[in-house]
């Protein structure tokens, strides 16, 4: 039996993938903040053996110890899904939040992709979720989108370089949702428009085909996103920067 460890598993697109995976047999360690939530997620999943550690990813403590567990036990799958972001005008936001989204977003991620890796063999695999706005800017929502343009640029180079020891680092990006992500970031997914959003099951399948087909380092989810992101191309970045904080719910009072 293969074991996957996921952060950010409590709900939303990390427990989709969380189900999906002990569907297809895999051992599920996960890990969030709430620890009612994760005894629930835990239970949720199909078969047996699954595990839950609360940790706040944005405390050194926690933070230490999780990747001490992910040094000292070994893994098959490490999925990195963790994440949050907060919407609004650069300074209308406190400096601190700031600095905990990319506390969580890049280092707690690089931490744990760290203490994977190390003991990583062939076969096994890391994921680490970003998002399409790794491939886009967002007004609005300037430091989350810059933390996941870090997120996509680390997981390429780390494919490159563990491909030859036969692990495969996925970048997975999501475009929008329909999570408990937005409300956490102080909007609803019902700011974008509907046909953008997809569902939370959706992107998990997609995320576990491309787990699967193990072809990419970077992949972007959901066919309507890849279509804009293709469109995209052919503006210039001043013309696709104000059309996304057109669109940008950060930027509506
Ligand atoms: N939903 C979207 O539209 C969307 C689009 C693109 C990318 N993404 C990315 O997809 C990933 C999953 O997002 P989601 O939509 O599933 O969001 P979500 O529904 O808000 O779930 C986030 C998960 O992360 C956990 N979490 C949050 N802060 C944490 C912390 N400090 N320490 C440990 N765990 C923490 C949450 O549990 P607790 O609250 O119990 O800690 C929850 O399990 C994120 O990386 C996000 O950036 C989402």
């Amino acid at each position: 039996m293969k074991k996957a460890f996921i952060t950010g598993a409590s709900g939303g697109i990390g427990l989709e993938v969380a189900r999906q995976l002990a569907a297809r047999q895999y051992q599920i360690t996960m890990v969030a903040r709430n620890e009612n939530k994760l005894r629930e997620a835990v239970k949720s999943l199909p078969g047996s053996g699954h595990l839950f550690l609360a940790a706040d990813l944005t405390d050194e403590r926690d933070l230490q110890m999780v990747a001490d567990h992910l040094a000292t036990y070994k893994y098959d799958l490490l999925v990195n899904n963790a994440g949050a972001g907060i919407y609004g005008r650069f300074t209308d936001i406190k400096l601190d939040d700031h600095l905990a989204n990319m506390h969580l977003n890049m280092d707690a991620l690089v931490r744990l992709s760290y203490s994977f890796l190390q003991h990583a063999t062939s076969g096994d695999a890391l994921v680490n979720v970003g998002s399409l706005l790794a491939h886009s800017s967002l007004p609005g929502g300037s430091v989350y989108a810059a933390t996941k343009s870090f997120v996509a640029n680390f997981s390429e180079s780390l494919w490159y370089e563990y491909k030859r020891n036969g692990i495969f680092v996925m970048g997975f990006n999501p475009g929008a949702a329909d999570s408990e992500f937005h409300a956490h970031a102080g909007r609803t997914a019902g700011d974008f428009p509907e046909f953008v959003v997809s569902k939370v099951a959706d992107v998990a399948r997609e995320l576990v085909q491309a787990l699967e087909n193990r072809q990419k380092p970077r992949v972007m989810q959901g066919w309507k996103n890849r279509l804009m992101m293709f469109g995209f191309r052919f503006l210039s970045r001043k013309s696709a920067v104000n059309i996304m904080g057109q669109i940008s719910p950060g930027m509506r009072s």
